[in-house]
């Protein structure tokens, strides 16, 4: 099959006629939220209703067609109903929708699949039907590996919505609360760097990661009762804004992680596949987790995610009762399965290494010539252009953010906003002319917003 498969459709994109969200789709819409609650920003600041998706096109009720840079919510990244997903998903559909967690041949061939390219020994491997679950399971797994029961994250890393994994984040952002009484007990959390906005820096100005390890050094001993299991982190962080931490944080953290005998649980739902040009997102540093879990890109919008520990920990996932009711059916396994093999047969890492740097070149001149540009961050197709209303105070600008959201979607970019920071995940298999007809309509938007707030 030709990796090109979706040029076709998206000949003439974006194409809008009209208003948007059309008519059909704000009358669609609003029968559906009279009954549908809890809509994310991104829907509630663009109510459009999509009806179809091919490739890295989206067509909503109205006939508008979009180019997509969101990939649902970094799902769907080798394309909308690329065919051999696609025609993986129907065969099972039709054959067998589900056998607990018995054997079945597509499992075994994914089994196979995934010791392949995973590194370090990773190879003891459980499946789930969603990233929260197999961030909950990693955290039950390394409560059986370790025998404590303290865990460490980040500031504005994000791990899933059950209880352990919100305990892992902040989740207290814009109009969202937490409504308990605290995080669940023994889990904490500790500044990240973040090389835009440090808090330890050097003489020299640039970000300090030895005091950041330092700091969680002391606070290891000073605030953890001792019975500290793992740093559970996000590679890079893609909910917050596509933030990347310095080179040398992983490397660093490694010997503090291993001097207190604790795992590196990976969480690679948002990151992983192929998404920064690695299989795993932590590839870039050399650094193997202990635990690592995968969703999302893992089954190209079919629902199937995995938690993976080292073979030596296999033993953990016994005692832990690790199956789920639909974890790991024939069909989230042909997706796997299936996507996995076009990772590797259409040369997904390569284009997402080449157009990447399309991408980062092209952000970084967009910093230069735009007054509100503080920063932008990425690797690969995980990207982020940071807005603020004054590159020297660096202050957070939401409403220009909310406006360039609204403005490129209303020019036909389907995307995921973020607050101040624009995040982008168009899906891998996109070729620069359509990464560059992309960006353009974000500098545009961002162009109007400036004008708009006396900028230019
Ligand atoms: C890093 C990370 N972990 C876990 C999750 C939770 O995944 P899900 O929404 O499939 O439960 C997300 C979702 O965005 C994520 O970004």
């Amino acid at each position: 099959m030709d990796k090109y498969w979706w040029k076709e459709s998206a000949i003439g994109i974006p194409s809008i006629t009209g208003e948007v969200p059309g008519p059909r789709s704000r009358e669609m819409h609003a029968h559906t939220a009279r009954y549908m609650k809890g809509l994310s920003s991104q829907v509630k600041l663009f109510p459009v209703c999509f009806e179809e998706g091919h490739g890295i096109t989206l067509t909503d009720v109205d006939g508008n067609r979009y180019l997509d840079f969101s990939s649902g919510i970094y799902v769907t990244s080798l394309g909308h109903c690329h065919p051999k997903v696609s025609e993986a998903i129907a065969k099972w559909a039709n054959k067998l929708m589900n056998a607990h967690d018995f054997t079945t041949p597509v499992k075994e061939k994914l089994m196979e699949k995934m010791a392949g390219i995973l590194p370090g020994g990773l190879n003891a491997i459980q499946l789930y039907s969603d990233g929260t679950s197999a961030v909950e399971a990693a955290i039950r797994a390394a409560r059986a590996i370790t025998g404590r029961h303290e865990f460490l994250s980040c500031f504005r890393d994000f791990h899933g919505k059950s209880m352990a994994a919100v305990s892992c984040a902040q989740m207290i952002r814009g109009d969202v609360h937490s409504y308990g009484p605290t995080r669940a007990p023994g889990f904490y959390m500790v500044p990240r760097p973040d090389p835009y906005r440090p808090l330890w820096t050097k003489q020299d100005g640039t970000i300090d990661t030895d005091r950041y390890i330092a700091f969680y050094d002391e606070f290891i001993r000073e605030s953890t009762v001792g019975n500290h299991a793992a740093f559970v982190l996000e590679p890079a962080q893609g909910w917050a804004g596509s933030i990347f931490p310095p080179d040398d944080f992983f490397p660093k953290l490694i010997p503090l992680i291993r001097k207190y005998k604790m795992l590196l649980v990976d969480d690679e739902v948002l990151a992983g596949m192929g998404r920064t040009g690695e299989w795993l997102c932590l590839d870039h540093w050399n650094v193997v987790p202990d635990v690592v879990t995968f969703g999302k890109s893992f089954g190209n919008g079919f629902p199937v995610t995995a938690m993976v520990v080292k073979e030596e920990y296999g033993e953990a996932l016994e005692k832990i009762s690790a199956s789920s009711s639909y974890g790991g059916n024939p069909m989230a396994c042909a997706a796997a399965l299936a996507s996995i093999e076009v990772i590797e047969n259409e040369n997904i890492l390569d284009n997402v290494r080449s157009v990447g740097h399309y991408f980062m070149n092209r952000m970084q001149q967009m910093k230069r010539d735009h007054p509100i540009i503080g920063d932008v961050k990425g690797k690969g197709f995980l990207l982020g252009i940071e807005l603020v209303k004054d590159k020297s105070t660096k202050e957070p600008f939401e409403e220009a953010g909310k406006k360039v959201y609204q403005k490129a979607f209303r020019k036909g970019l389907a995307w995921i906003p973020a607050g101040h920071i624009l995040r982008m995940s168009p899906p891998l298999i996109m070729d620069e002319e359509y990464a560059k007809l992309g960006m353009d309509i974000i500098e545009e938007a961002i162009g109007e917003v400036e004008k708009e707030f006396g900028y230019i």
